[in-house]
């Protein structure tokens, strides 16, 4: 309710005070509080106590306080999860006092128990879980207020949905648009009076809005405590007070069907539902919110300067615009679905039917002669379909179908029902869902592939519906559907996709059609845009509004709502189209890496990934649904790059041996590295991995010196050998770790942002950090092998060196007689735009260089490139063999890789895109100052989570990583204090990728978990 809010009938805090203390004998600091016919204030004593003073406007109905009275003292006892403000009893011991204004007007005074907790308008992100908390707080009161009875709960109120018929003398306050929308509803409301009526009916609540729900305080799982006021409430339709909640809580949320499934969930497990409000649900959702803009625009005549009054226009509107679009018999399926029932009425009478009608292979298409099914997996892991590039050729597609059917004669391959296939991960599948994308790849038909022009035959009696010639959409062709009969009245419907366009006049719409009977043939691949001509075969219970076409994909998290919509057509094949086998959950994956692969294995994300396929920037899990990986630099040039694919591919189907014998590619492999490096770098050993490469080069480095000291970086990683993790101080100074070797230095971090020495000038300074460590060493007669070091430091957290430090390092250790060993198995191929190698931005020329991750893209390639001394002391008659390192497979990849990098330009490309992502980061840096620092160069970035000390951010850092995985983004954190986030993608990560990162971190830093720094 909405009254008109009189500046003279204003209640001061002072006044606030002095009615606590005379009336209710508290004593107390007033806060003015929302409210929108009372004037509320907390009462907060100096023993931490509070209360909520409630102030009536003059003229108050006494039965109206009342019945609120009444209402707050059922409900004490009633609710088991939810607290319910107590009515405090003045001092004579009454519910309320009155009082006279200054004005001489009588007003009304009562005091209530405080709850703690948050206003839902603060809270933020709204999640499933609260959302199914909301559900459970309103069933619980709904409940509590069955055997709750009052004369005055029988009255004339705009907000009661039962009574929304006034809103008829209103349209002329809408729009045109606006008028589609108010209309669209009424009709159904008038045309449901009947059903409305036999509906159950109890006192709601009735106002359920985001200012009325108490939600706990901040933690990671936030529930609904409290619904307060019941100012609203009222006798009516007890199902309404569901659908007000929902009008409230899915406001601004994308899908906000998807987000109402969770209240009704929670709604029905503490108030059981009938299937008869749940027929009304999406209607009466509607009707409420069009109360609310209905009394807005009313409003805003009467007051156009009260903006308090106009609050919800527009997130009202807008949800109706969006609830338009929401077919109402899904949104009745999908409360089904939420409450535990089938979510289609007909599935299980459908089902027993269609055990009773079976027909196969011979009755669809008797003229192949064939009776046998066989099964190709095309769902998005296959192997069969192998690369998009591959399955999106039509001619080759169609000749591997073709070599299948030659090599099984008598079967047809049949398949496809419930399969998530990759065809459909794309754009053109996508919508925003409410935790990101979402990707519509589950296949609700079966496909059965044959020869084009095969003559299709009716399986069942039936009528035709309708006949489409889809030719806008190339990926289907002509459709007819057949509409059949079933038990008493009851209807379903068969649809026939991707037939020849000969089918178009073959039969006609209204035409009945007698099970046996010839009704179309299959398109030819030309004819239906696909590589293969195959009947997609659909059962439909309701065509849901459509005519001519039906959905053939479903959202994966839908599937349950869709399954029923469209049975499984394998009830009625008596040839099954088999699912493929590789069904694992991924609890049973989780269990078995348990019990049977290493402890010391982790898995990234507080839920696990289950990723079958790679493309480009993007990780693909089984459902089809696709993660933009913002970590992953070993995937250089781009996951599963089809010129790298096909490269490993065509070596792997010649010859894979050692280098025992002569071989081109190693030699053009080592040939296109060394052109990339300083020429005094100029001999290569090609190995299996960066820890590989690094234990390599130790070894030289040893044996050059004959030293076995090192020096390294504080927080270093450079492998996962013995020599490797003696030098990582990362590994022996962190979890399990057994602390530093005697053999190793540590350099400290040269962290220029919390570091011993901070700001740009302090290179020298962390320099003569090397210097000092080497005079020690020498004042202990000691000497040094070497240094060891990342140029921009990985695992410390992507640790930018600064200026001067390398240099005057190298020369210290050169002096004394070490050797410089650079890893750029993070940092290197080009990820840093503007070189090749990070240690080129400094000025320097190392004597070894290890490389690893990106020159295989993904495949275990890694190499050491060093200068002539160091190699030719190296080679000192020691055989120097490696069984895998520069086979003729791995250096086809690597070829490739760096033919890539230069062809595509994707030193460019990180160098602009890097840039891009950069600036954009030190942009949402002002808004979000939890960000303490952006660093980094090319597609090799980092940000870091302080608060205004500078405090590392650890919590917040992991929940961004985990919330940024739930939106599709996979980021990882790292640095000595988990508060890095690292951003170091494939190089052909493009600007709509960047967009889409920093659109999505933007969304996440404004929830209230990274509000807390
Ligand atoms: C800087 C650095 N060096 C070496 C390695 C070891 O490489 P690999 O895991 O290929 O053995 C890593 C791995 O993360 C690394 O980050």
């Amino acid at each position: 309710m909405a009254p008109p809010i009189y500046s003279h009938l204003q209640i001061t805090t002072d006044q606030a005070c002095s009615l606590s203390e005379i009336h209710f004998g508290i004593v107390g600091a007033a806060i003015p509080l929302a409210g929108e016919v009372d004037f509320n204030f907390r009462i907060k004593t100096s023993d931490e106590l509070s209360y909520i003073l409630k102030v009536s406007r003059p003229g108050m109905d006494y039965d109206y306080v009342d019945f609120q009275l009444k209402i707050l003292l059922h409900l004490v006892g009633e609710t088991s999860e939810l607290t319910v403000p107590k009515i405090i009893l003045n001092k004579e011991g009454n519910p309320y006092s009155t009082f006279t204004d200054h004005f001489g007007e009588v007003r009304l005074v009562r005091m209530l128990s405080w709850i703690d907790g948050r206003l839902w308008s603060t809270v933020h992100p709204i999640k499933d879980e609260l959302l199914y908390s909301l559900g459970k707080a309103g069933g619980e009161i709904t409940m509590a207020l069955q055997s709750f009875h009052h004369p005055f709960a029988k009255r004339a109120f705009e907000w009661d949905i039962d009574q929304a018929l006034w809103i008829e003398n209103y349209f002329h306050l809408f729009d045109s648009d606006q008028n589609i929308i108010v209309s669209h509803f009424l009709k159904k409301f008038i045309a449901q009076k009947n059903h409305l009526g036999q509906l159950r009916k109890s006192v709601i609540h009735n106002d359920t809005n985001d200012n009325n729900i108490l939600v706990s305080d901040k933690s990671t799982h936030p529930e609904v405590v409290s619904i307060i006021d019941f100012g609203d409430a009222v006798y009516t339709s007890t199902i309404n007070d569901l659908a007000i909640s929902i009008a409230y809580a899915v406001m601004e949320k994308p899908d906000p069907l998807a987000a109402s499934l969770h209240i009704v969930k929670g709604y029905h497990k503490k108030f059981v539902l009938q299937d008869a409000e749940l027929k009304v649900l999406h209607l009466l959702v509607a009707m409420r919110l069009i109360i609310s803009v209905t009394k807005s625009a009313r409003n805003k005549i009467a007051e156009p300067n009260n903006e308090y009054l106009l609050i919800s226009e527009k997130p009202a509107w807008a949800l109706l615009r969006q609830w338009i679009d929401v077919d109402e018999h899904l949104a009745y399926y999908s409360f089904r679905n939420a409450c535990g029932m089938i979510p289609h009425p007909n599935q299980s009478s459908f089902n027993i039917w269609a055990k009773d009608h079976p027909f196969g292979i011979s009755d669809l298409f008797p003229t192949t002669g064939i009776t046998e099914a066989s099964h190709i997996d095309m769902s998005v892991g296959s192997t069969w379909l192998g690369h998009r590039v591959d399955f999106t050729d039509n001619d080759l597609m169609a000749c591997r179908i073709s070599a299948w059917t030659k090599k099984h004669p008598d079967t047809m391959v049949v398949n496809g029902y419930l399969e998530t296939r990759p065809f459909y991960s794309t754009n053109a599948y996508r919508k925003e869902g409410n935790h990101g994308p979402l990707y519509r790849t589950a296949h609700l038909g079966v496909d059965f592939w044959l020869d084009g022009h095969t003559p299709l035959f009716a399986p069942l009696d039936g009528v035709v519906f309708s006949i489409y010639n889809n030719d806008q959409d190339k990926d289907y062709g002509p459709t007819i559907i057949l509409k059949h009969k079933f038990g008493t009245e009851k209807s379903f419907f068969t649809l026939y996709g991707h037939l020849s366009k000969s089918s178009l006049v073959t039969v006609s719409v209204g035409q009945s059609i007698t099970k046996g009977q010839h009704f179309g043939s299959i398109g030819q691949a030309d004819e239906n845009g696909n590589w293969s001509p195959h009947l997609h075969f659909q059962i439909i219970l309701d065509m849901l509004g459509n005519i001519h076409d039906f959905p053939g994909v479903a959202f994966p998290s839908e599937i349950d709502i869709w399954k029923s919509i469209c049975p499984d057509p394998n009830i009625f094949l008596t040839q099954q189209a088999l699912l493929p086998k590789d069904q694992l959950q991924q609890t049973e994956l989780i269990q078995y890496r348990t019990n049977h692969l290493s402890g010391s294995l982790s898995l990234s994300y507080a839920e696990p990934l289950h990723i079958v396929r790679g493309e480009g920037a993007y990780l693909i899990d089984k459902t089809g649904r696709r993660y933009l990986d913002t970590v992953n630099n070993v995937a250089h040039v781009g996951h599963e790059h089809p010129r790298v694919v096909k490269a490993g591919q065509a070596q792997m189907a010649l010859l894979n041996t050692n280098t025992r014998y002569l071989h081109a590619s190693i030699n053009q492999l080592a040939e296109s590295l060394l052109s990339t490096l300083p020429p005094e770098l100029c001999v290569v050993h090609f190995v299996n991995s960066g820890s590989e490469a690094n234990e390599l080069a130790l070894r030289m480095a040893y044996n050059f010196t004959g030293q076995h000291d090192m020096l390294a970086f504080e927080v270093g990683y450079h492998g996962n050998t013995n020599a490797c993790i003696g030098v990582s101080s990362y590994k022996f100074d962190g979890k399990g770790g057994k602390g530093k070797p005697k053999e190793t230095h540590l350099v400290p971090l040269p962290d220029t942002y919390r570091g011993i020495y901070r700001g740009t000038e302090c290179g020298l300074k962390y320099a003569a950090h090397v210097e000092a460590i080497l005079q020690q060493l020498a004042s202990e007669g000691k000497k040094i092998a070497g240094f060891i070091h990342e140029s921009i430091i990985s695992c410390g957290g992507q640790i930018e060196l600064p200026y001067g430090f390398l240099s005057n390092a190298y020369q210290s250790i050169r002096d004394a007689g070490g050797l410089c060993i650079a890893d750029e198995v993070q940092t290197g191929c080009g990820r840093l735009g503007s070189h090749w190698w990070a240690f080129e931005q400094h000025g320097v020329i190392p004597d070894i260089v290890t490389i690893g991750k990106p020159l295989g893209n993904g495949h275990p390639l890694a190499a050491v490139v060093c200068t002539r001394a160091v190699a030719d002391r190296f080679a000192n008659g020691m055989e120097f063999f490696n069984t895998f390192g520069g086979n003729p497979v791995s250096c086809a990849i690597g070829i490739e890789v760096l033919k890539v990098v230069r062809e595509e330009g994707l030193m460019q490309n990180a160098l602009t895109i890097g840039n891009v992502i950069l600036s954009d980061l030190k942009m949402i840096q002002d808004e979000f100052p939890i960000i303490g620092d952006v660093r980094g160069a090319g597609l090799f970035l980092g940000f870091e989570l302080t608060d205004e000390n500078l405090c590392p951010l650890e919590k917040q850092s992991t929940y961004l990583a985990n919330r940024m995985r739930t939106m599709g983004v996979l980021m990882s954190t790292d640095g000595p204090d988990h508060n890095v986030l690292k951003i170091k993608p494939p190089m052909v990560f493009n600007h709509e990728n960047a967009d889409e990162l920093i659109t999505r971190l933007r969304q996440v830093f404004r929830e209230d978990a990274m509000q807390d720094g």
